[in-house]
């Protein structure tokens, strides 16, 4: 059977012959022309059609851009302004798709060129910074004790900071822990003045503002001293700070929860010391020692050899902080309570026995892809 041509061959497009240029007839004309710009665009694929393509639609001599011309041309005069407005509109976006079929059909072909037994490109996988993965060590072993975690501001008040923990203004204990303070606050109330926090402790006034008795409490967080870089300090650490209150807290609750951390994080052969200390917030105050993990205490490079090694510092909460959230229920007279707070920086060079805390925090990669 012989089929009409029409029936199977595409009309190919030319731009019409108009006797009406009213906004209506144009907008068909238009409608017309894009729809057979986007079929004959999407029928591109190798490099012969997309020429011939743009040559149809952008040739000077007879492309469709010259019949819009033309059609533009013979516009009656009243109609000019608008005919040739719609015509630089429609060649922008002959313009476009040419190009566009352009970029689709090389994408393509290149996409037909790849070699997948090439080898792929290696994203290197991100991994915990020693630091956080200690400080998460500490938290998990806090948590199963049914802890719960707080955190606090790094930009602390005076207030928080010092004086609702028992460090009244000019009270020597303040010269440990000078810190960066924010400038231009000469005209504010001492107690207000902010400053980087220079330990974790503040968190205990705000977490007790916010929870009556009972608390079991851990806030971990960076801290900011003015201490020089060295093996063992650096202006910006660490903290890991912990409070229980109750009614019926007492040393030996403290003693036993930081054997029990230890023997968590060190192994159960290490033992726990305490030596009494002062911190105006805890009464009576130790600073913690274990038992070295590395030599089993009998003395070497890592501890010193002295056996032990320091961990930071605790007490039982002093009244006087207590007394700073008595409208928070926390009478003094009824709760007691314990508190300690270490240095999670020293806590992981010890961990994997790094001589110099200052490493991590040089961001050198092939230090730290050790611990990936
Ligand atoms: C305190 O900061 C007290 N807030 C701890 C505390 C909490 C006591 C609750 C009682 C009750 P201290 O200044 O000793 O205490 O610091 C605690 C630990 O932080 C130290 O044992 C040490 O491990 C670490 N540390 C102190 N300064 C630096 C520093 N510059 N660089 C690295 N680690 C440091």
């Amino acid at each position: 059977m012989i089929r009409s041509l029409s029936a199977t061959t595409p009309r190919v497009y030319s731009v019409p012959k108009l006797d009406d240029y009213s906004s209506a007839a144009l907008d068909r004309m238009a409608a017309a022309l894009t729809s057979a710009l986007d079929s004959e665009s999407a029928t591109v694929r190798s490099e012969q059609e997309w020429k011939s393509f743009r040559d149809r639609w952008l040739s000077r001599k007879s492309g469709i851009i010259t019949q819009l011309n033309d059609l533009l041309k013979a516009a009656p005069k009243e109609a000019k302004r608008e005919v040739g407005q719609r015509m630089n509109q429609l060649r922008v976006r002959i313009e476009e798709r040419v190009a566009a079929a352009e970029k689709l059909r090389s994408g393509e072909e290149s996409a037909d060129h790849l070699d997948i037994a090439l080898p792929g490109i290696r994203r290197p996988l991100g991994a915990e910074h020693p630091i956080i993965r200690t400080m998460n060590e500490v938290v998990a072993v806090f948590k199963a004790m049914g802890y719960s975690v707080a955190e606090g501001p790094e930009i602390e008040s005076d207030y928080f900071n010092f004086e609702a923990l028992n460090f009244p203004p000019n009270h020597p204990a303040r010269d440990a822990q000078d810190t960066l303070f924010i400038a231009g606050q000469e005209r504010r109330p001492q107690r207000d003045r902010l400053m980087l926090r220079t330990h974790t402790s503040p968190v205990q006034i705000r977490a007790m503002m916010q929870s009556p008795p009972p608390l079991r409490i851990v806030c971990p967080g960076k801290v900011h001293r003015r201490d020089a870089a060295d093996a063992t300090h650096s202006p910006m650490f660490h903290q890991l700070e912990c409070l229980a209150v109750d009614s019926n807290i007492t040393f030996s609750d403290l003693k036993g929860t930081l054997d029990h951390m230890c023997k968590s994080l060190f192994g159960s052969a290490v033992k726990t010391r305490f030596q009494p200390s002062f911190f105006p917030f805890t009464e009576p105050s130790a600073e913690v020692y274990v038992s070295c993990p590395f030599c089993g205490a009998k003395g070497c490079r890592i501890c010193k050899q002295s056996g032990w090694i320091e961990l930071g510092g605790s007490g039982m909460v002093h009244p006087n902080v207590f007394e700073a959230v008595r409208d928070y229920g926390y009478d003094p007279a009824k709760i007691s309570g314990f508190a300690f707070g270490m240095g999670i920086d020293r806590m992981a060079a010890l961990r994997w026995d790094i001589h110099d805390i200052q490493l991590f925090f040089d961001g050198d990669v092939r230090f730290l892809e050790q611990f990936a």
